[in-house]
């Protein structure tokens, strides 16, 4: 099996490697629960704040070459007001939080460490900015009942508990896609999850 490596693209530089992000967000979030039925314009319009933000990073998985998973981050300030807005009505500094925006993977590449790699590279790149103490990503919230649901499917919350997160109750956003099957675009509901980052390595 060929070696994956992790690469962390940040800034200014990472412009380039928005279109791997888009690629892989449009087949990954296709599958439950996300079932995004995502286009190049819907991308460009989301992914335009990742090129615009001074402290964004995107971790790249390589399989030689080519790009087979990606991973975002950013400050929340940098963010739009959608993710912001909760967290100022809960009275949270935004400057205390970073922002983890998506992690996806072709499936041939899962459960190898990978997912495990995404969040120690951003949470190390999240520590190096001064006033940050928090990180923050938000899950799709789906009804437990929905007949879309894949009977073999395993949530993601005990890999996430694993790596240190919880579940945020205080703490939820909507967000728009257009499902597959959909006719347009649809709000859907996030939740967030924290972890509390202590300085120095993670
Ligand atoms: C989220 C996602 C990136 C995780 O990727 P992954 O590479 O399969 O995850 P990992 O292999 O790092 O970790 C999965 C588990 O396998 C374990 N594991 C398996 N093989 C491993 C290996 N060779 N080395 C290290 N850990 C390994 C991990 O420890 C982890 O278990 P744990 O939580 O009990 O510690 C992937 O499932 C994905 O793309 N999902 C669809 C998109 C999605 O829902 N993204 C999240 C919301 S944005």
């Amino acid at each position: 099996m060929a070696a994956l490596r992790l690469a962390s693209v940040t800034g200014g530089t990472l412009r380039p490697h928005l279109a791997d992000v888009a690629r892989l967000r449009i087949a990954v979030f296709r599958e439950w629960p996300y079932l995004y039925d995502g286009d190049a314009a819907s991308e460009e319009r989301y992914l335009a704040r990742y090129a615009a933000a001074p402290g964004a990073a995107v971790v790249l998985a390589l399989d030689g070459d080519r790009v087979v998973g990606a991973s975002t981050c950013l400050p929340l300030v940098e963010e739009g007001e959608a993710v912001k807005t909760p967290f100022v009505t809960a009275g949270w500094t935004l400057g205390r939080v970073f922002y983890f925006g998506e992690s996806v993977l072709l499936p041939a590449y899962r459960g190898r460490g990978v997912g495990v790699g995404f969040f120690t590279e951003r949470e190390a790149h999240a520590r190096r900015f001064p006033g940050i103490d928090t990180a923050a990503f938000c899950a799709v919230v789906r009804d437990p009942a929905d007949p879309r649901r894949p009977a073999d499917h395993v949530p993601l919350d005990a890999f996430w508990r694993n790596r240190g997160y919880a579940p945020a109750p205080e703490l939820a956003c909507a967000m728009r896609w257009k499902e597959i099957g959909a006719a347009e675009e649809t709000p859907h509901r996030l939740a967030f999850w924290l972890k509390r980052l202590a300085p120095g390595p993670a």
